[in-house]
């Protein structure tokens, strides 16, 4: 049995956690930033940085004294060191090297993106290799086949926005609260799906990435035509939005040959109306489908940890001097492609 500490700094969240190889989380605390970011709609690298520096070290204390545990009581600590916004991850990733030089205890720092690949494995010990992962959060959008641990194809990225920004950018156009997803579920529910025609974009072209700058452009245009109801938009982005990922999937998944499941991960992961066009699609191709929970979706420690702890198991650890890395693609084969910003 092994136990590792989590620690995350790499968007908005603030995390720690300690999570046991048996899959037990013995314990995790997270402090969010949402109110900090709210009036510019969108998190300020600035802002988040200097949260990340105030709240990190008492929060780990606070983890290790809810499991009653020392950090003499921990195999090794694991912290994100990318990708994600470069003054976060510094303060996580050098709090971890801290740790772990005054305990003695090995290193692995962590890829965020392949911490959401793995967490389903947390969740679910039935969870076989090799598994299809559609990965969308606020910075991420894309289509992977998970091999295993530290082997990933990249089948699709988005070539401008990441859903979850698609999310957050309809909601400020609507004059809903960041962050924007939960937001726009909650209204979408009381609108009518079909009532304002929204563009699918990149729906039937051949590659299956993803683009959803046109569709965001689209709200604006809908919102100012002043003619629609605010459900109403909501609910027919909301409908664009999982018509897109339907459409992609398949074509990904054409694509990708044997696989066991149908895995999401990231904070998109917890819409349900995303989720059940996920369901659907995996039962389509005879599938597994595999979503962990909504608080292991979005961003935390535990998936951290647990990645750690995937590493570790294969001898994984780092160097105390290992730097921070703003990018950090899963599939460093995967071509870039056309238009595509930072996001690939
Ligand atoms: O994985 P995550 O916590 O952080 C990133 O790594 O980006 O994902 C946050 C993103 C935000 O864009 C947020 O609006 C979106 O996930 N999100 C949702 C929902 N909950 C969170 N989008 C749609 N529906 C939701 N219920
Ligand atoms: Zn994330």
């Amino acid at each position: 049995m092994r136990t590792i500490l989590g620690i995350e700094s790499s968007c908005d969240e603030t995390a720690a956690a300690l999570v046991a190889s048996d899959r037990r989380i013995l314990a995790q605390r997270i402090a969010g930033q949402d109110e900090a970011h709210r009036p510019y709609g969108g998190v300020v690298p600035e802002i988040a940085a200097r949260a990340h520096a105030e709240k990190l070290a008492p929060l780990i204390e606070a983890t290790l004294a809810d499991a009653r545990m020392g950090l003499d009581d921990v195999d090794a600590v694991a912290a994100t060191a990318g990708p994600g916004l470069i003054g976060g991850v510094m303060v996580g990733l050098v709090t971890g090297k801290a740790l772990a030089m005054a305990s003695g205890k090995p290193l692995i720092a962590i890829n965020h993106l392949e911490a959401h690949a793995l967490s389903p494995r947390l969740a679910d010990p039935d969870l076989a290799f090799p598994y299809a992962l559609l990965l969308v959060s606020g910075g991420h959008c894309q289509i992977l086949r998970v091999d295993r641990v530290g082997q990933y194809r990249r089948f699709a990225t988005t070539i401008d926005d990441a859903l979850g920004e698609a999310f957050d950018k309809t909601a400020k156009i609507l004059g809903l609260p960041y962050p924007g997803g939960p937001a726009v579920e909650k209204l979408a529910l009381e609108g009518n799906p079909k009532a304002v025609p929204l563009p699918r974009p990149l729906v039937g072209s051949g590659e299956p990435h993803f683009s959803f700058a046109g569709l965001k452009s689209a709200v604006l245009r809908a919102k100012e035509a002043g003619t629609h109801a605010d459900a109403d938009i909501a609910a027919s982005f909301q409908q664009a939005a999982v018509d897109c990922i339907v459409d992609r999937l398949h074509l990904a998944l054409d694509k990708m040959g044997d696989i066991t499941a149908l895995v999401v991960a990231g904070g998109v992961a917890a819409n349900r109306s995303v989720r059940a066009a996920l369901e659907a699609t995996a039962a389509e191709y005879g599938l597994r489908f595999s979503a962990p929970p909504p608080d292991l979706c979005t961003d935390n420690a535990a998936m951290v940890a647990w990645a750690g702890i995937e590493l570790h198991e294969q001898g994984r650890s780092d160097p105390l001097d290992i730097a921070a890395k703003p990018r950090w693609p899963l599939d460093p084969e995967a071509e870039p492609v056309r238009g595509a910003g930072v996001k690939a």
